[in-house]
């Protein structure tokens, strides 16, 4: 079992809805599992959470009921088939916009509490810049902005970009181009966005690696099974894990935002 020192916060986000978030942050966080990581994967997502449907699992309890103060956050989480540990977010609870600021970091500080240690926590955003939906991007420590080659997609990732950057003065901002025809031209999306962000925002992005358009993620989606297991050999899957590979690799982040973070005492722990 490998084991890192300190548990790496990734948040996925679009903007736009139906761009791929739920589909990047499951297979990401199934992909660091089959890495040996230990995985949690947060659905932050208040009014159609969707990843314990994309992962096939069931779940008694959700963020819902941790927000009614019926359930402690330990007490919503289900293992996964796949070994993740799942906090589920709710559906046609309230919209993410509704969400305060209190419930939002009672949420954020909830995960502290918790004993397990932690590899990876992956964070799937809800759809849409909402101040609930940017204050969890800021209380991660890299955030992984998903966009497709289509106009609409690419307006809101820069959108998105422009928010986190410009208003929450964010950086560890990532490009994950999805469903692009080749890993080339992700990169070419890539290019595009950072030049715009560099003229425009005069700050540039990174990028992590893009997830080709495989009609075997649809195909699994369909069958309520995340790629990754309904199809290990597709190319989908490859890009999966070489994205798990490329965010491990990244460095580590000890320094605490100095805002409402994810985990803030385990990085004060392994400064001292
Ligand atoms: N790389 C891809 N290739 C083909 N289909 C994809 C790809 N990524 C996502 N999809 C499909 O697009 C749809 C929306 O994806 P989803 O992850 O639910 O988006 P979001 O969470 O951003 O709303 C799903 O049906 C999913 O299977
Ligand atoms: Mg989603």
């Amino acid at each position: 079992m490998i084991k890192r020192s300190q548990t790496e916060v990734i948040g996925i986000a679009s903007g736009k809805g139906g761009v791929g978030k739920t589909t990047v942050a499951v297979n990401l966080a199934i992909a660091l599992r089959l890495m040996g990581y230990r995985v949690m994967l947060f659905d932050a997502d208040l009014g159609l959470a969707n990843a314990q449907i994309v992962l096939g699992c069931q779940c008694p309890y959700n963020l819902s009921h941790f927000l009614s103060g019926k359930k402690k956050l330990e007490e919503i989480i289900v293992t996964s088939r796949q070994g993740l540990l799942l906090v589920p977010g709710a559906s046609g609870l309230q919209e993410m916009a509704s969400l305060s600021r209190v419930q939002t970091a009672r949420i954020v500080q909830a995960f502290s509490a918790m004993e397990q240690d932690l590899d990876f926590l992956i964070v799937d955003m809800a759809a849409g810049i909402a101040p609930s939906v940017l204050t969890f991007m800021a209380a991660c420590q890299r955030r992984f902005i998903v966009a497709r080659d289509d106009p609409s997609s690419i307006a809101d990732a820069y959108g998105t970009i422009k928010v986190l950057s410009e208003e929450y003065h964010l950086d560890e901002l990532y490009l994950v181009p999805n469903a692009v025809k080749s890993q080339l031209e992700g990169q070419r999306l890539f290019k595009r966005i950072n030049k715009v962000c560099a003229q425009f925002l005069n700050r540039s992005i990174q990028y992590v690696g893009s997830i080709e358009n495989d009609e075997l993620i649809l195909a699994a989606h369909k069958k309520f099974e995340p790629v990754m297991e309904y199809a290990p050999g597709s190319g989908g899957a490859r890009d999966f894990r070489r994205l798990a590979e490329a965010s491990s690799q990244l460095p580590p982040i000890a320094q605490p935002s100095g805002g409402l973070e994810f985990f803030v005492e385990r990085l004060l722990r392994v400064r001292t």
